[in-house]
């Protein structure tokens, strides 16, 4: 199934299986139209990516449909909360440390330890997210490097039949992205600008909010401050054998033989889904001192893990 539905109760709830099943789902926000999954399941969130074809990973913005949940996923300070209670639901999101380290979130974190949250203000989204039962993570339902769809018709228009289901909300009221708020330093910092002004923040929270600003130390846009994960082991990519000490992370049926293996299949959705949990995982094995990955396919999802990998084994 795929294509434009019109957003009735019916339909959300069959967009909710769809989510709950490990679909995608392209659904209407406030801000702009976001392609949905189940944030827990790093398979779905994995196809997300594909989709987009966008080539890295970053992390997502997971969708919350009750502004409590915040505390649940996130270490939510007094700030968080405050701002939470002021501006959600609506176009305002957190970057938080990071609370549950269920490594099914690695891939919507981009293996950070930070947590990224909001509270849509439309009923379609709440609906289908409470319907749901699990945060959703959505960036905006477009191709990579392509303008945020505010209507059902721009996402198949940018997404054909990559979506399982579009749900039709009509046209987004706020037109732009959220703001995004940076809250793991002492002064917050305004990473992306949107509907939610330095000024409103500013007078909520009585103290001066900082905005990456072009400056090197304060960088423009998220993809630039964004910090990227990096093991703490030395890992070597494209290797085809392991040297003394090294975790071997295979790929392909070649390397069944790996004592790990990002998929035996040679399937690259899978690969993605565990990128960086195996990751995590061999880091933490104290009974090696050094990585090494197996060459991964520079196409489709491979060139989103082979960016994430050249930055991680430098
Ligand atoms: O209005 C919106 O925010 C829409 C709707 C669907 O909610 N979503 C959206 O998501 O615009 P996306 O993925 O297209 O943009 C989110 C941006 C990305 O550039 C991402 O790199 C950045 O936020 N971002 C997310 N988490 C981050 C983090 N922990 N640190 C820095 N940047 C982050
Ligand atoms: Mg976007």
């Amino acid at each position: 199934m795929s294509g434009i539905f019109y957003a009735d109760e019916a339909n959300i709830k069959r967009a909710a299986m769809i989510i709950k099943a490990g679909g995608l789902v392209a659904f209407p926000t406030e801000t702009v139209y976001g392609l949905g999954a189940d944030a827990f399941n790093a398979r779905a969130v994995a196809a997300i990516f594909e989709a987009k074809g966008r080539p890295t990973f970053n992390p997502l913005i997971s969708h919350i449909a009750e502004p409590e949940q915040l505390s649940e996923y996130a270490v939510a300070d007094e700030r968080a909360l405050f701002l939470a209670k002021k501006f959600w639901p609506g176009p305002l999101t957190f970057v938080l440390p990071r609370k549950d380290e269920n490594p099914a979130l690695d891939l919507v974190c981009a293996g950070l330890k930070t947590m990224t949250l909001r509270c849509p203000n439309h009923p379609v989204a709440l609906e289908l997210i409470r319907r749901a039962g699990v945060p959703i993570a959505a960036p905006s339902a477009n191709r990579s490097q392509t303008l945020s769809p505010t209507t059902a018709a721009a996402v198949f228009d940018s997404l054909g039949d990559a979506p399982d289901m579009i749900l039709d909300g009509g046209a987004c009221q706020v037109g732009v992205e959220s703001t995004i708020v940076d809250l793991t330093t002492s002064q917050a910092v305004i990473l992306r600008a949107g509907g939610i002004t330095k000024e409103d923040l500013e007078e909520t929270l009585g103290e001066t909010v900082l905005i990456s600003d072009g400056n090197p130390n304060k960088p423009t846009s998220p993809g630039q401050l964004l910090k990227h994960y990096a093991p703490s082991k030395k890992l070597r990519i494209n290797a085809t054998s392991a040297l003394t000490g090294e975790l071997f992370i295979g790929f392909g049926a070649d390397y069944s033989w790996a004592p790990m293996n990002l998929s035996l299949t040679g399937d690259l959705r899978e690969a993605a889904a565990h990128l960086f949990q195996y990751l995590r995982e061999a880091d933490a094995n104290d009974a090696y001192t050094g990585l090494a990955m197996a060459p991964i396919p520079n196409c489709g999802l491979g060139l989103a893990i082979n960016d994430r990998i050249r930055r991680a084994s430098r």
